[in-house]
């Protein structure tokens, strides 16, 4: 009647998938502990490491949690309790862990009426809610694993993507806030043919690099030609930190979702240690306070 879980941080878009790709982050995440009430609805007991609101309703857990509850509407309770080790603002999908986390444990204590597809729809749904914006590609791969592409949203069209087994994420975080709706809002509604066909080929050899094990071409790949240049300001010292993570030897960098944090991707653990130390260099001239993460890739 108790269940406690371990909700992963994620990175979204990885410069080619704009509101598409993501990647789950091990051993960077929240935790969620839910049980049984016999007072039915959905309550929050206790947040510690980030002041969010109490309310279900104004709670992003507490949203996703109530989506799904509401579908069956059982004749008990939930009661959850979050941890947030994720900071809002930062880029590695704290929202989306929330979310995520909910609508997991909810499914379970409700004797998993829905699969894990099913899943996102929900979390997505009680992320939107709360933050304004509907995307699945933090969710996603957080419910899911690994890398996912949202091939279509309407419906919903979620594939789980393996990956070569030497794949390693960096993410250098910096400890300053940025909202997604702002970082949303930096973004032009249209793009023209020649970056779209750009960044689609881009996405296309991702996928295809995934699916062949081929590190140069997840590499090659590794490019954004119409979400980075409009965001990157929001994020000091992006250029120098992207540009010696690639010195020093990763396949690509970039922003990691909305930002601020920045991300690289590496092949071994050498190289990602190697690329790690370089950005954690190029950043701390900034005098922003930051911290590091590297996540081998499941
Ligand atoms: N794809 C989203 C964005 C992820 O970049 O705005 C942020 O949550």
């Amino acid at each position: 009647n108790e269940i406690k879980i371990f909700c992963p941080a994620t990175i979204a878009n990885l410069n080619c998938g704009f509101d598409v790709l993501g990647l789950c982050l091990e051993g960077i995440g929240d935790e969620m502990i839910f049980r049984k009430t016999s007072q039915k609805g959905i309550t929050i007991s206790k947040i510690t490491g980030a002041d969010l609101p109490l309310e279900t309703n104004k709670n992003v857990a507490g949203v996703a949690a109530l989506a799904i509850y509401n579908t069956i509407n059982p004749d008990f309770g939930i009661e959850i309790e979050i941890h947030k080790k994720i900071k809002a603002g930062s880029g590695i999908g704290s929202s989306s862990a929330s979310a995520a986390g909910a609508v997991f444990c909810v499914n379970e204590l409700l004797g998993k009426p829905y699969s894990k597809n099913q899943l996102v729809d929900f979390a997505m749904k009680g992320e939107a809610i709360a933050s304004g914006s509907e995307h699945a590609d933090n969710v996603a791969p957080c419910l899911l694993g690994g890398f996912t592409l949202v091939r279509g949203y309407n419906p919903l069209d979620v594939i789980r993507i393996d990956s070569p087994s030497e794949l390693f994420a960096v993410v250098l975080h910096p400890h300053i806030e940025v909202k997604t709706s702002d970082s949303r809002a930096v973004l032009k509604p249209e793009i023209s043919l020649k970056s779209a066909i750009t960044q689609w080929g881009n996405l296309g050899g991702f996928i295809a690099g995934l699916y062949t094990k081929d590190y140069n071409l997840l590499g090659r790949s590794l490019q954004d030609v119409v979400i980075e240049p409009l965001r990157k300001h929001l994020i000091p010292n992006f250029d120098l930190v992207k540009n010696n993570a690639l010195q020093n030897g990763a396949l690509g960098a970039g922003i990691s979702g909305a930002g601020p944090s920045i991300f690289a991707l590496c092949k071994g653990q050498e190289t990602a240690e190697k690329v790690a130390y370089a950005m954690s260099n190029s950043y701390q001239e900034t005098g922003i306070e930051f911290d590091m993460h590297i996540s081998k890739i499941n």
